[in-house]
């Protein structure tokens, strides 16, 4: 039996969630680098804590010729590198999770691969008892995910059936409004949109879905989350890493694409949000559509005044965004930006929201924070207040996760002297662990058939809606004078003198 008194408090009485019902996963693009990285390490930490579902199986779907044997062999190297648990010698557990994965090699438009693939599916659900639920994955590059969703149609794997045939679509999700529409045109041509999974993974982070527990499960929240006491919000998505080995897409996105219309506007829509009426998928789509397209829409601004971006030189021994692998030597990519969104609905009119983000900054930090104005009348004279803060709320969406809140004491001694003070919750103390890997979680979610923590149609048209005009606007004017931040640094000058012109500074996160 488990010593109780050797679990952290917070964790007693916590409940394994439901294995999901039997399935084959089928990954297209496996021998990319998402399967290697994220995905199969992902499922093979589940597995090792007992949360797939004994009849289970990974089909890889790519181009290469290779055995399964190699196949395997190939992904053992990267769960070795990325998971939590290892495939040590001591157990079998490897060996055990490799039977149930195998290769199936085929190009994206052969119909002759997509038959071969009907067959071989329907020969392991005799195998292995999964019952004819498939889970399609589009790890692939994007410009593969409108033929492969044809392609199964065409092949009859996508319909309905008695058994569940499911699609989950990594990002990008289309490279600007039209063609995300298009995207979504072409995918449910062949699937219903309740089989269409979306992924952002910052919406299975632990730390993100707690934004609806910390706002939504707390009474005091309320009151204050609002127009009347929150002075505006900061939201900084920061890297220390460069494009690493992905300038071949990067240089063709950017930052204003690959983390703005999607994880910050994600951020943006879960902290502004109204409360759902329950916690189901469609009440949540909702509600976060309805504040996303609350968003005054950045053309009606001079784009330049809500809006700068940067792109990183060299410094402090690391190469410029220029001099990295598949990069163009006179990109223009942006691999910094800075935007102030204004909500125009009744909770938030007049409250800014500055988001950043950027590659090759000092720090790792995903934040939240919200800042409450000063108190209405000063009871104190200035040198007791001098150097005090208004309130703060900052939610730490990674690393060192948790939320604290910031408010002001009196130090001890006679005389009346103010401090700012934390009031500090942090998930590995209180509950004796970090979070959890989002792409588990999602990875279950859609097992289960739980669509709350991805992205319907309508979310990544009206996000994509908010960011084409920067993009067209960009588009138009001269080049920009990059590199205009050294790797290291804090981002552009441009990003500090966006917000001081509202009186106002960026916090560390
Ligand atoms: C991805 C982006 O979606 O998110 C990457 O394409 C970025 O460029 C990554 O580095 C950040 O994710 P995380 O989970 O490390 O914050």
């Amino acid at each position: 039996m488990t010593d109780q008194s050797a679990i952290p408090p917070l964790r007693v009485g916590l409940t394994a969630p439901r294995v999901p019902p039997p399935n084959i996963l089928v990954i297209f693009g496996a021998t990319g680098d998402l399967t290697r990285r994220k995905l199969v390490p992902a499922l093979f930490d589940l597995f090792c804590e007992n949360r797939l579902p004994a009849q289970f199986c990974v089909v890889g779907f790519a181009r290469r010729e290779q055995s399964d044997d190699a196949f395997r062999a190939d992904l053992r190297a990267s769960v070795q590198q990325f998971a939590r648990a290892k495939p040590d010698s001591a157990s079998d557990r490897w060996e055990k999770f490799a039977q149930m994965i195998c290769y199936h090699q085929a190009e994206f438009d052969s119909a002759d691969g997509y038959a071969r693939l009907a067959q071989r599916l329907n020969e392991l659900d005799a195998a292995r008892g999964t019952q004819g639920n498939r889970l399609f994955y589009l790890a692939t590059a994007p410009e593969y995910y409108a033929l492969i969703a044809e392609r199964l149609g065409a092949a009859n794997l996508a319909e309905l059936g008695g058994a569940w045939e499911r699609l989950i679509v990594e990002k990008p999700f289309g490279s600007d409004l039209t063609s995300a529409c298009e995207l979504n045109r072409q995918l449910r041509a062949v699937f219903d949109e309740a089989q269409i999974y979306r992924i952002d993974h910052y919406l299975g982070k632990e730390t993100v879905q707690n934004i609806f527990a910390f706002r939504f499960a707390n009474t005091i929240l309320e009151p204050l989350w609002n127009r009347n006491y929150v002075d505006h919000a900061q939201i900084t998505a920061a890297e220390t890493v460069g494009v690493e080995n992905r300038g071949g897409y990067y240089d063709g996105a950017g930052a204003l694409r690959d983390m703005v219309q999607s994880h910050l506007l994600q951020l943006v829509a879960l902290t502004a949000m109204e409360a759902p009426v329950s916690f189901d998928a469609t009440a949540v789509h909702d509600e976060k559509v309805k504040v996303l397209r609350a968003i005054c829409p950045l053309c009606d601004h001079d784009v330049d005044d809500v809006v700068a971006r940067g792109q990183y030189a060299a410094g402090q021994g690391m190469i410029a965004y220029r001099d990295e692998p598949r990069v163009a030597k006179d990109s223009n990519t942006e691999t910094y930006v800075v935007l102030k969104l204004v909500i125009e609905n009744w909770r938030w009119a007049g409250v800014p929201f500055y988001l950043r983000t950027g590659k090759r900054l000092p720090k790792r930090a995903t934040q939240i924070r919200i800042q409450f104005k000063p108190v209405p009348h000063p009871l104190f004279s200035r040198d007791v207040v001098s150097g005090i803060e208004p309130n703060v709320i900052a939610l730490r969406i990674q690393p060192d996760e948790g939320i604290y809140w910031e408010f002001a004491a009196k130090r001890p001694g006679q005389a009346i002297q103010l401090s700012n003070v934390r009031m500090d919750f942090g998930y590995a103390t209180s509950f004796g662990a970090a979070p959890g890997e989002a792409y588990e979680t999602l990875l279950l979610d859609a097992m289960r058939g739980d669509s709350t923590l991805f992205n319907r149609n309508d979310a990544v048209e009206v996000a994509w809606s908010l960011v084409t005009p920067i993009l067209e606007r960009w588009a138009q004017l001269p080049p920009p004078e990059f590199p205009n931040y050294a790797a290291g640094a804090w981002g552009p000058v441009a990003a500090d003198r966006m917000i001081a012109r509202d009186g106002r500074v960026w916090q560390a996160p």
